[in-house]
């Protein structure tokens, strides 16, 4: 696999971990823990990938979403054609939910996808829903108030533990999966009046939603400095959601885990809770989730 020490490929990782015939792939091999053999893999370093990819019969490829179009795309690109080279017979791909068409990251994965229905390797597809801790992350207490600009819409996000569970099991039994496309959203759909309400629950301090706009929090995210790509893509999700795009619920999830999903709900409650931040978030020592119950410090 690669992107073994991102959040999603570490919880992977952990689940392929102690087989003996699992490598573990990250730019940082040295931060992966000890135990299963590691290799670096760098999608930008060709000669990374072709050790990386060497004897390797099907790979796990967690995409290398954070950049502009052309630079992801170089970056899947380059993997699947090294991987072709090396041998590999089967490629499992960490994508995008059907859902995310209209989210400004959505060709590069739409790309990669095509890439590998036209290669030569066989391919699983997983088209990931957004994740419930992203959520937590876009839609922050602050004041006792989600100003997130999601309007009435909602997302049917999904646990990311739901998805490391689903990528460790399909590339273990990647033969089974050959040609398929899974579709892995959540079963319950989440608005900002939903988890105002959830988290009101929780913690017994009113948290309200009073819904921003999309150009307050785009102008909030470039004064807060962040890569240019970064506003479209994140001003794009909070349209997305609040337009009903991202709100469809099913899928595959349930079939593949063989169980109910975890409660994206929860995670999000317990995301928002943990980190009493977001990334829009007005002042740097601002602690929303402490000023909710009343710490004002
Ligand atoms: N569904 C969602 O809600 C959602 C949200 C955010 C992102 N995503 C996408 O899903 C991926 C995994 O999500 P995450 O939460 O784990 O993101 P993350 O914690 O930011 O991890 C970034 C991932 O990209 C990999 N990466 C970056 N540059 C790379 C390069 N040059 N070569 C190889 N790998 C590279 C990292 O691998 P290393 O171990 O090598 O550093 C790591 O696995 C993201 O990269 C993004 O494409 C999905």
């Amino acid at each position: 696999m690669t992107g073994a020490t991102g959040a999603l490929g570490r919880l992977v990782a952990a689940r392929l971990a102690g087989r003996d015939d699992v490598v573990i792939g990250s730019r940082a091999p040295e931060a992966l823990p000890a135990g299963t053999p590691a290799r670096r893999i760098d999608f930008d370093d060709p000669a990374s990938l072709e050790e990386g990819f060497a004897g390797v019969d099907t790979l796990l490829l967690i995409s290398a979403g954070y950049g502009e179009d052309d630079v992801v795309i170089a970056r899947h690109g380059a993997a699947i054609e090294a991987a072709e080279k090396a041998g590999v017979s089967h490629i499992v791909y960490t994508g995008l939910s059907a859902a995310g068409d209209h989210l400004a990251y959505a060709l590069a994965h739409r790309w990669t996808e095509r890439r590998l229905r036209e290669g030569t390797a066989r391919w699983t597809i997983l088209n990931n829903g957004l994740y419930a801790e992203l959520l937590a992350t876009l839609a922050p207490v602050v004041d006792g108030r989600i100003t997130a600009p999601l309007g009435s819409g909602r997302l049917a996000a999904v646990a990311r533990e739901d998805l490391a569970d689903v990528a460790a099991l399909v590339t273990a039994g990647a033969a089974a999966h050959a040609g398929r496309t899974y579709e892995l959203v959540g079963e319950e759909a989440i608005g900002g009046a939903e988890l105002a309400a959830a988290l009101t629950g929780a913690t017994g301090a009113t948290v309200s939603y009073e819904p921003g706009t999309l150009a307050g929090a785009r102008e909030a995210f470039t004064a807060l400095g962040l890569a240019s790509f970064q506003v479209p893509m994140l001003v794009s999700t909070y349209s997305s959601i609040a337009n009903g795009f991202m709100d469809a619920t099913g899928g595959d999830l349930r079939n593949l885990l063989g169980r109910a999903p975890r409660s994206a709900l929860e995670v999000v409650v317990a995301g928002s809770r943990e980190q009493g931040q977001g990334a829009w978030r007005p002042a740097p020592a601002a602690r929303p989730f402490s000023r909710v119950r009343g710490d004002r410090s």
